[in-house]
């Protein structure tokens, strides 16, 4: 079960909150929510945290404060304000977020990325084996933490996709497109986004972005059915050393979380730290 979600959030099936529509908020305060009535076994000690990202000029001109020199440039680099705006408060809630985790100054982390770009706590920046992952869809994004595991999230706005059948066929495995073909038409757009996040958030655990192959493995996608990872290779989901749950962090937003659990026995992990990677400097 995840330990401690701080958002609107709710956590399992989602078919509910697609009858909303996401609401603007100039806030940036987080809201706390009672934990998930459904536990996943083995996503134990996962914080998601939820926040909005369409806040004031004034939280924006805070944000940039925070970010390192590399950082600043890769804002300045965003030609859409909108988008610059995202990035710079997504990166200055980060490095918040984990400075309280790691009892340190927001400005002082040092993250340094995989192979595939990755962000982790550069080692030796924190006394700490603190692993993150961060999404953000529109004006929503998540964050998850774990202890010493890999993690990854993911999280999409809900909406209609007119090349969504040819996406399915395209990207997902043949077991995930029979089941999204089988769906009630009502239910194709989460299920879609159902899949999507899930293998999204698989391949971020991994760190491996899209050079992992999408079609090795297979998760679940029906709107009333849990998240699973259902098969990695040849090797069942639930023997793969791995945990899925689903988030919806937002009206109209639904998302996924997947973690390591116990003895990974499939889908080996290139390290994110491997590799001389390149560190952002504080
Ligand atoms: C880059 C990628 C990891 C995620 O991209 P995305 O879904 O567009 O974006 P998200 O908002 O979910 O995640 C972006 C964040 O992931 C993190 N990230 C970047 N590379 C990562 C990697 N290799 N592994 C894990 N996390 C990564 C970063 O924190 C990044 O945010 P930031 O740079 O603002 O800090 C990669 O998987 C991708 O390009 N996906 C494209 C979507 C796709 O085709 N998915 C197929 C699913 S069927």
């Amino acid at each position: 079960m995840i330990s401690r979600i701080v958002a609107p959030l709710t956590v399992g099936a989602n078919r509910a909150y697609l009858r909303w529509r996401a609401r603007p908020s100039h806030s940036t305060g987080e809201v706390e929510q009672a934990p998930p009535a459904r536990p996943a076994h083995g996503t134990e000690g996962i914080e998601v945290v939820v926040i909005r990202l369409d806040v004031g000029a004034e939280a924006v001109r805070r944000s940039i404060a925070v970010l390192s020199k590399t950082e600043r440039h890769r804002a300045a680099r965003i030609a859409f304000d909108r988008e610059r705006r995202r990035f710079v408060v997504a990166r200055a809630r980060l490095r918040e977020l984990l400075a309280t985790r790691l009892a340190t100054r927001p400005d002082s982390i040092e993250l340094t990325y995989g192979p595939h770009g990755k962000p982790a706590v550069a080692p030796g920046s924190a006394d700490s084996d603190l692993r993150f992952n961060v999404s953000h869809s529109n004006d929503v994004a998540v964050y998850a933490f774990a202890s010493g595991r890999e993690v990854g999230i993911d999280v999409e706005a809900v909406r209609a996709i007119r090349d969504a059948d040819d996406i399915a066929a395209r990207f997902f495995s043949h077991r995930e497109n029979e089941a999204y073909l089988a769906l009630d038409p009502r239910d194709k757009t989460i299920g879609f986004f159902n899949c999507w996040t899930r293998k999204e958030a698989f391949i971020k655990a991994l760190g491996e972005g899209l050079y992992h192959p999408l079609d090795c493995f297979d998760v679940s996608l029906e709107p009333d059915e849990s998240a699973r990872i259902l098969r990695v290779k040849n090797t069942p989901g639930d023997e793969c050393g791995w945990r899925m749950e689903s988030i919806s962090p937002a009206p109209g937003f639904v998302g996924a979380v997947v973690t390591e659990y116990g003895t990974r026995r499939c889908a080996t992990l290139a390290s994110p730290l491997a590799a001389a990677p390149p560190r952002d400097d504080a």
